[in-house]
């Protein structure tokens, strides 16, 4: 987003202000409130924060206004998880000071203590996030430390800690890189459409290594990169890539802002993006989410090597209506925490994603059902009698569609005059999610529309897994080749799920379909 100076005025106002966020507990029970994604209690969120994970617990921080509902008074909320389903609210971590606000950022674990903030034996947790000054043009990079578990920060004496004197230079993201026994940050250069690389030995003194960019989506300023080394799924052992994320302020496939990728080598000073095979070009921008609710994701930090996962989350909104979406007393959520490896693929190397393996604890016992081998007509039968408490659903099914020209799929919380659509069209090769009935969708008029992604056929099928919320929709193609991410406002009684075809049963087949009825994670 661009960010316009407040005036000395408007912070003048501000700084009368009571000082305390004051949540009140809320029921999580108003209209659209979502059952199993993250939101905060009330007031405005944005962007994923500090991913990190410590001591057993899953660090969530986020863009937060402790004062109201729409963009402002930035500082960092917290939230933490032992199972990444299930949240605890913590108190404002970095709250906005004197002119300056806490844009986004990382958080690691300083296992060596190399910044000098733990002791030996007892490593501080260290952010490291964008000042943004409000009374001047200039954002800059700061650290923090917290040496109980998080629950309490100190700015450190000495910030910042990177200064270009640039009004737009931010979102920090760190990692310990062991080859080079040095930290590495990937920070963003928005306007100049570029990544930066730094390195430093502290956290604290940070030099230049190089740049990346503009390469790929440059439509949109680039904001909130990440850097990380993949797997590459059913390589051989210890294949791996590594993956420079840069979220698009616009210019995402479905309009707005979203989440591109690049993949290649990282040698501990530069990326080197790897070739498209049979080209010597570097191919069309890579996009992590084809849907229009996908911004901002970055991955956790720190997951024990025994786990070896690389999870991450995005916040679920656009940066074209996200201040107007119609949900009080809160606005936003984050997308479920999902999963991230590398597939090759006949065009080079593709980032996928499934839903992280904690969410199957949402699933009520006895109510999963699964079915082999099916017409449309059939599947809709035994849906029919498939029961999901609010609308909350897990669903994958497997489709064998024939050679007819038909378009074909789901048809979800459906009701009264209200249904969203998932259709295949084999004509385009596309899949294509349609939320113009899909509810309120008058709040903002970018708001409706039909939304595509491109899906392939593998030995003759493909398959989805759709995660249905209260709000929300986030679809998995084909294992997590392509994902879509749609918010969507129906009413609480457009619940149903089904199937549909525009043409008759010979269009395709299901062969096979497994549903699961979630519970809240919210108490
Ligand atoms: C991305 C972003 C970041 C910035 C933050 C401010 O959504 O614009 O670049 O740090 O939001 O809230």
């Amino acid at each position: 987003m661009n960010f316009p100076m407040f005036p000395v005025l408007v912070v003048a106002l501000w700084m009368a202000m009571p000082r305390e966020a004051q949540p009140a507990s809320s029921s999580y029970n108003e209209a659209w409130r979502p059952r199993f994604h993250f939101t905060p209690e009330r007031n405005w969120m944005n962007d994923p924060n500090g991913l990190v994970f410590f001591e057993g617990e899953y660090h969530l921080f986020y863009q937060y206004n402790p004062f109201g509902d729409r963009w402002g008074h930035m500082s960092w909320g917290h939230s933490v998880s032992r199972d990444l389903v299930r949240w605890e609210h913590l108190p404002v971590a970095l709250p906005e000071t004197n002119a300056v606000m806490a844009f986004s950022g990382s958080a690691v674990v300083d296992h060596q203590n190399t910044s000098g903030f733990g002791a030996p034996g007892k490593p501080p947790l260290v952010a490291i996030y964008t000042a943004h000054h409000t009374d001047r043009p200039l954002q800059n990079q700061f650290i923090a430390f917290s040496t109980d578990r998080g629950r309490t920060w100190t700015p450190y004496a000495g910030n910042p800690v990177l200064d270009i004197g640039e009004a737009d230079f931010r979102d920090p993201k760190v990692f310990w890189h062991e080859p080079t026994g040095r930290w590495i940050m990937t920070v963003a250069w928005p306007k100049e459409r570029k990544v930066r690389f730094y390195a430093s030995p502290n956290l604290k003194e940070w030099s230049h290594l190089s740049d990346f960019g503009p390469a790929g989506s440059v439509q949109g300023i680039w904001e909130c990169p990440d850097l990380f080394p993949l797997r590459v799924e059913g390589g051989e052992r210890n294949e791996q890539a590594w993956v420079l994320i840069v979220n698009v302020g616009s210019g995402a496939p479905a309009g707005g802002s979203g989440c591109q990728y690049f993949v290649g080598r990282f040698d501990g000073s530069r990326f080197l993006r790897s070739p498209t095979p049979g080209s010597n070009r570097s191919g069309p921008p890579l996009w992590a989410d084809f849907g229009r609710d996908f911004y901002a994701a970055v991955s956790w930090s720190d997951i024990p090597q025994r786990d070896g996962r690389r999870l991450w989350l995005g916040w679920m909104s656009n940066w074209e209506y996200a201040q107007d979406v119609p949900t009080a007393p809160w606005r936003s959520a984050m997308t479920v925490p999902r999963e991230l490896h590398l597939r090759s693929t006949p065009v080079g190397l593709r980032l996928v994603q499934q839903p992280a393996r904690e969410l199957e604890s949402l699933r009520i016992r006895g109510a999963s059902r699964s079915l082999r081998r099916a017409t449309v007509t059939e599947a809709n039968e035994w849906l029919d009698e498939a029961r999901f408490p609010e609308g909350l659903a897990d669903l994958t099914v497997a489709f064998q569609p024939a050679r007819a020209a038909a378009r074909y799929g789901l048809a979800i919380r459906t009701g009264t005059n209200e249904v969203t659509t998932l259709l295949a069209d084999p004509e385009t090769g596309h899949l294509q999610l349609d939320r113009r009935r899909s509810g309120t969708t008058d709040f903002h008029e970018s708001f409706p529309g039909v939304f595509q992604a491109p899906f392939r056929l593998d030995r003759g099928r493909w398959s989805v897994r759709v995660l249905v919320d209260t709000s929300s929709i986030e679809i998995f193609v084909n294992g997590g080749e392509v994902a879509l991410t749609s918010l969507i406002f129906p009413k609480a009684g457009s619940s149903d799920l089904h199937f549909g075809i525009l043409g008759n049963d010979h269009v395709a087949k299901i062969t096979s379909l497994e549903t699961h009825a979630l519970s809240r994670s919210w108490p």
